[in-house]
């Protein structure tokens, strides 16, 4: 795939390695995050490499900045081939303990971050009848319900929902643009310190949380310190891309818990808890 790719969440984690993936293959970038400063760096570095590149300081909550974004990306480079609503945070914490302020935070981010992004690019994507792909980072919380992560789980779903929705209105209309929906499990990144950028409501407290969630904190941290590498996220978004794949599952184990689950739902059985 060559001409321009805008992704989202950019700085740093797999939307870095999805950039740096997509400047492998020649392609044009323009780099969204809400972090200024480790965006500057991450497109500094990207530039002296030789890609061609943009960055923009962009919260994804924000429907009029996501706007923006379109409409410099556009006028830049005049076209837009690949999007990758990417950016995402995290919140781990049974509902009962999930404040308004953590839903207004994690749904913005994670599910409107995404929808968005979708109404921002697709219009001009749609209209220039060229080829192009759009493709959202949802999660294994988005095809599973992880204990602990209610907010998380509910944005991620309505990400998988979403994508899967616009599978079937873009093939419907016979267009040109495809779309896929990225679930990784576990990957070393700082996901599990996402309150670094928290824009909505209180910074939670995780001494006040109750200890099995503390406990449950605990064992994110751990996973993700032991994940698979950015960059295998990444690789395996831009092989399913050429494969046409719309379910992008990073982890060879991820399989058969989305199995169990189902089977749950058609057994009428209580949900199994699956670790991944
Ligand atoms: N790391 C994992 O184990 C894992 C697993 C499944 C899904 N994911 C998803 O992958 C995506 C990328 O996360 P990551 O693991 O690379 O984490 P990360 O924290 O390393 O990177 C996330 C990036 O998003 C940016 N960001 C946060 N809020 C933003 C906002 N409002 N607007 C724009 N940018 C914002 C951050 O500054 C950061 O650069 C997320 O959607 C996350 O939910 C991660």
């Amino acid at each position: 795939m060559t001409g321009t790719a805008v992704i989202t969440g950019a700085a740093e984690g797999i939307g870095r390695a999805i950039a740096e993936e997509a400047a492998a293959r020649g392609m044009r970038l323009v780099l969204a995050d809400i972090d200024a400063l480790r965006l500057e760096a991450t497109v500094a570095a990207l530039r002296a490499a030789g890609a061609e590149i943009e960055g923009l300081r962009t919260d994804v909550s924000k429907a009029a900045e996501v706007d923006a974004l379109a409409a410099f990306a556009f006028s830049r480079f005049g076209g837009v081939r690949l999007l990758v609503a990417n950016a995402g945070v995290a919140c781990a914490k049974p509902v009962w303990e999930t404040t308004p302020g953590d839903w207004e935070w994690v749904m913005g981010v994670n599910l409107y971050g995404v929808t968005n992004a979708l109404r921002a690019f697709l219009p001009r994507m749609l209209a220039s009848g060229e080829p192009g792909h759009v493709s959202a980072t949802a999660s294994m919380a988005g095809l599973l319900s992880l204990p602990s992560m209610a907010a998380y789980n509910a944005s991620k779903h309505a990400v998988v929902t979403v994508m899967e929705g616009l599978h079937h209105d873009l093939t419907v209309r016979g267009a040109k643009i495809g779309a896929s929906v990225l679930c990784p499990g576990w990957v070393r990144t700082r996901i599990a310190l996402s309150e670094r950028n928290r824009t909505a409501g209180e910074v939670t407290r995780p001494e006040a949380l109750d200890p099995v969630a503390q406990k449950m904190v605990g064992a994110v941290h751990q996973a993700v310190s032991q994940g698979i590498e950015p960059r295998d996220a990444a690789k395996a978004l831009f092989t399913a891309i050429d494969e046409k794949r719309f379910y992008v599952l990073t982890h060879a184990n991820s399989r058969s818990g989305v199995k169990s689950r189902l089977e749950d739902i058609l057994a009428d059985r209580v949900p199994t808890l699956v670790r991944l």
